[in-house]
């Protein structure tokens, strides 16, 4: 971050005096204009709901440019990250220590995740209080918030030793609680983790095999959870890391921190959204449905949004569903599923809505979320867990951020303000009088 030459000045109407502001210029992308001292100098606020123009923090992590259709973590594209930089660990290692690790030191970190795989033993009955039927997502909002009454060890956050056992601790055993909430919700014995395996094939091997025979995972099934995991790694400033930033400027503890992360994440017009465009397109059921459906989609009365399409940041095509839609590709020829009627009618809505001038002049296109389902599906992933699959990818991302931001010189607990607009000041009355 360097201050610009340039400075911004604000003037009113009303004949008060100006006020000049630095303006501090980024890497990449929009310059910022610190207003910091505008409260003290005018007695005012900014007022941006959604934050559409507020940079909350500085950050070196993940850079999006909305309108090119570009993602960056720690400076390389995503495209080379999932197609040419390793397995989902590399990805991780990237954005918690920002270099790409080198033969040694993966090794290091990939043995140091392994080793933290398994959950204390007593999560176990903790998961026997939820209902089986309950939604895999309130049961990792508990879970993960449950970690911190069983690492009392690593929750000193003014201790960089234990901000990092905590980022490993959550990185590795992430994926064994999302396996434990699926496997008690099908009444199935937990599996535990296998030390052999790579970081996905773990994570379906902990998903999908049972006590009663063997369990071979596929390679090319593997690959393509490791990429929706690569894909779904981190994602700049989003409502979740906003939330898990948010959370820990108060010094909460990281799992608290990122149990909050997933409580936010769980929203349809977040993570909710895969499991939304999926049942969306059950729904339309088939193409000659679809006109009807945009038709729908069109009337602002209906309430009905093509799930899966649109993103605050992005105003192209989301870079990650372009590769999410070569995975869905190839998932689907592996299995022998080419004609999966989702699949052929998901690229026909996409194909109609790329041309219809109500999504062209909104700049609408397809997110991440639009393919990631049909993939999910297709590996043998209930719908009601997908939200859990990003959570599980993102946590490395909130971790990231988060570690960030306690060694951020800079940080405050984040204290927003607002404009009043209840009642003034007035006296109670008495009971007979209201
Ligand atoms: N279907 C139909 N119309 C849409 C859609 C959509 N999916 N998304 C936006 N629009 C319309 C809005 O109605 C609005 O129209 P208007 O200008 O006539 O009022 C215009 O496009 C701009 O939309 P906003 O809601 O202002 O855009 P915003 O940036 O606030 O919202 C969001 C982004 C929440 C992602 C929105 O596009 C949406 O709800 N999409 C569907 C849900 C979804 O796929 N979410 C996943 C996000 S990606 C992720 O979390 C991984």
């Amino acid at each position: 971050m360097t201050n610009s030459e340039t400075k911004a000045t604000l003037s009113f109407s009303d004949g008060s005096p100006s006020l000049e502001m630095p303006i501090y210029k980024g890497s990449i992308g929009p310059d910022v204009i610190d207003i910091r001292k505008l409260y003290g100098s005018t007695g005012m606020f900014t007022y941006d709901p959604g934050f559409m123009s507020t940079a909350a923090c500085n950050s070196s992590i993940t850079y999006i440019d909305g309108d090119k259709g570009e993602l960056l973590y720690r400076g390389y594209p995503i495209e080379q990250l999932a197609v040419n930089g390793g397995d989902f660990l590399e990805t991780c290692y990237l954005l918690l220590n920002g270099e790409l690790p080198n033969a040694e030191q993966k090794k290091e970190f990939v043995t140091t995740v392994t080793h933290h795989t398994m959950v204390h033993e007593q999560m176990q009955f903790f998961f026997r209080g939820f209902r089986r039927d309950a939604h895999p997502m309130s049961v990792l909002v508990g879970t993960v918030g449950a970690l911190a009454s069983f690492y009392h060890d690593s929750l000193d956050i003014n201790d960089p030793h234990h901000r990092e056992v905590s980022a490993i601790r959550l990185i590795a055993k992430m994926p064994t609680l999302v396996a434990m909430a699926y496997k008690y919700s099908i009444g199935q014995p937990f599996v535990y983790p296998r030390n052999d395996l790579s970081y996905s094939a773990n994570f379906m091997h902990m998903m999908f095999s049972t006590p009663c025979e063997p369990y071979k995972t596929n390679e090319v099934l593997v690959r393509a959870l490791d990429r929706i995991l690569i894909l779904h790694a981190d994602h700049e400033q989003n409502a979740s890391t906003s939330t898990v930033r948010l959370a820990g400027s108060s010094g909460a503890n990281p799992f608290a921190c990122i149990a909050a992360g997933i409580a936010c994440l769980w929203g349809p017009a977040h993570g909710g959204a895969n499991e939304a465009a999926l049942s969306m397109l059950e729904e339309i059921g088939s193409v000659d449905n679809i006109p009807e459906f945009i038709a729908q989609v069109k009337d602002k009365n209906s309430g009905v949004k093509l799930m899966g399409f649109g993103h605050r940041v992005y105003k192209n095509y989301d870079p990650r569903a372009k590769l999410m839609r070569e995975t869905c590709y190839e998932v689907l020829q592996e299995l022998g599923l080419q004609d999966d009627p989702l699949f052929k009618l998901a690229m026909a809505l996409e194909k109609i809505a790329l041309e219809d001038e109500y999504f062209v002049s909104r700049k609408l296109y397809p997110n991440v979320d639009f393919y990631s389902g049909i993939v999910q599906r297709a590996l043998g992933i209930p719908t009601a867990l997908f939200t859990g699959i990003f959570a599980l990818a993102r946590t490395v991302g909130w971790i990231a951020q988060w570690k960030e931001m306690i060694s951020d010189p800079e940080q405050k607990i984040g204290r927003p303000r607002q404009l009043f607009v209840g009642s003034a000041k007035r006296d109670v009355p008495a009971i007979d009088k209201r």
